[in-house]
């Protein structure tokens, strides 16, 4: 089917401009900045149109997943039914697939990190809980915006083991117009479709209800978490288009393009909303940076030895790319320190984006191996979750069930097929597995 075309106006006539309308149940806003914990406990809505119900901690611990699912299915249904008011094809078309993508996949890591920090650092009463769902909320849609965004920039078709954001839209387009201009579209979607995630992202993170005082350092750690990814992003391209071989440069981008808004910022916001000390916030910090660095290297060797069926990506989109990860960068420099003259020309071509077929990956792979740069990869995975592990431990959390769920997402987040989620449907994660009881799965 073909899609449909919007209502035309005449040309000299502007369209009518509808009249937004509050969602049903939504109130006027009051008491502003901050408003106050009763508000948020009892569904105090904001311009954003969020109206939560109570929130009972015991119960979100039995499934965090669910709860923050929960969230974005108010979000999102008061988002369509915004776009609805100002128009259907944009509604349906694009507004719709955001909200898909955001409630059909990921495994909901980053909010269970900011729950369970909240928990770990004491958190028990309704409006703390309210402020950490929507922050997990916020940071799920802000996934949203970096994932549609970054198929998009490193050319990757497939996203949870569907279609990704700009590829999804290109096939529904298919033989509307020639294919450069359907896949232009496609692009342009995408970038649309990231932006429209991560403004609502901002919006219930700037309206939850906190203290003044709590509110400025959630507001603070979620602009820095934003530019930090953005950094990350751009050092990654910058790399690959100037083919860095550079091994800090690799590390750098790694930590900030993910590890930071995976792991150590979730973290410290869970803290912050509970309003944890300095000290706390700073040994949770150290703990996910270095956790959440070894979880991207993960990432990085299942780019390239990964199982699609796990991780729902494409495999070798980082060699195809000519990605200079770490993984690779760390060969490059072993090769180099060996004098391996044919593993240096192999890395030099697919640095260089010539390692396109089948054939060429192969042969980088078995470079990777060859030169330990795998094995190297591994123990640095192990040394780094280690030490996060170390820096957690340090932090002397004090609620011991949630301190071990925490713990267990941490130690769960470097396994193979963490970063990454398969589609839904083939999923057999339970939503939280409880404590001991086997490895709850963590991702993208
Ligand atoms: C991107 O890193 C991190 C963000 C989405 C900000 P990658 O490009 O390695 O992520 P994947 O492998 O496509 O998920
Ligand atoms: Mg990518
Ligand atoms: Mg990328
Ligand atoms: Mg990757």
């Amino acid at each position: 089917m073909r899609p449909t075309q919007a209502k035309d106006h005449p040309a000299d006539t502007p369209p009518p401009v509808p009249r937004l309308v509050a969602p049903s149940g939504s109130s006027p806003r009051r008491g502003r900045p901050g408003g106050s914990a009763a508000a948020a406990a009892h569904g105090g809505s904001g311009p954003e149109g969020l109206v939560l119900p109570a929130v009972e901690p015991d119960a979100v611990d039995t499934d965090v997943p669910a709860a923050v699912g929960h969230v974005l299915d108010r979000l999102l249904a008061d988002r369509l039914s915004r776009a609805g008011v100002l128009d259907d094809t944009f509604a349906r078309e694009l507004v719709g697939r955001v909200a898909r993508f955001t409630k059909e996949g990921g495994k909901r890591t980053r909010s269970q990190l900011v729950w369970w920090s909240m928990r770990a650092c004491g958190g028990a009463d309704e409006s703390t809980a309210t402020a950490a769902l929507r922050i997990g909320a916020a940071l799920e849609l802000l996934q949203t915006c970096a994932l549609v965004h970054d198929d998009l920039m490193d050319g990757s078709t497939l996203r949870r083991g569907r279609p990704a954001m700009h590829t999804d839209v290109r096939e529904r387009y298919s033989g509307v117009a020639s294919p450069t201009r359907v896949a232009r579209f496609g692009e342009a979607a995408a970038i649309l479709a990231g932006d429209l995630a991560l403004a609502w992202a901002d919006d219930v993170v700037a309206d939850s209800a906190l203290d003044p005082c709590t509110a400025s350092v959630v507001r603070r750690l979620w602009s820095d978490m934003r530019m930090e990814m953005v950094a990350g992003q751009f050092l990654d391209l910058q790399g690959q288009l100037t083919a860095s071989r550079s091994l800090p440069h690799a590390l750098r981008a790694a930590c900030l393009k993910s590890a930071l808004y995976s792991v150590g910022r979730p973290l410290v916001l869970g803290a912050a909303v509970a309003g944890a000390d300095g000290r706390t916030m700073r040994a949770l910090g150290a703990a996910g940076r270095r956790v959440g660095t070894a979880f991207q290297l993960r990432d990085d060797l299942d780019d390239v030895f990964g199982d699609p069926r796990r991780t729902g990506k494409s495999c070798g989109g980082d060699i195809r790319e000519g990605k200079p990860t770490y993984l690779v960068a760390l060969a490059v420099a072993r090769a180099e320190r060996k004098g391996d003259r044919p593993a240096l020309e192999v890395l030099r071509r697919a640095l260089d984006g010539e390692g396109r077929t089948p054939e060429a990956l192969e042969e980088v792979r078995e470079v990777l191996v060859r030169t330990g740069a795998r094995a190297a990869v591994e123990e640095q995975i192990g040394r780094l979750s280690a030490q996060g592990l170390r820096h957690f431990d340090g932090a002397r959390l004090g609620a011991a069930d949630a301190r071990g769920r925490l713990r267990g997402l941490l130690a769960a987040a470097t396994s193979s097929g963490a970063a990454g989620s398969p589609p839904s449907h083939a999923r057999p994660a339970p939503a939280f597995a409880p404590v001991g009881s086997g490895t709850p799965e963590a991702g993208r």
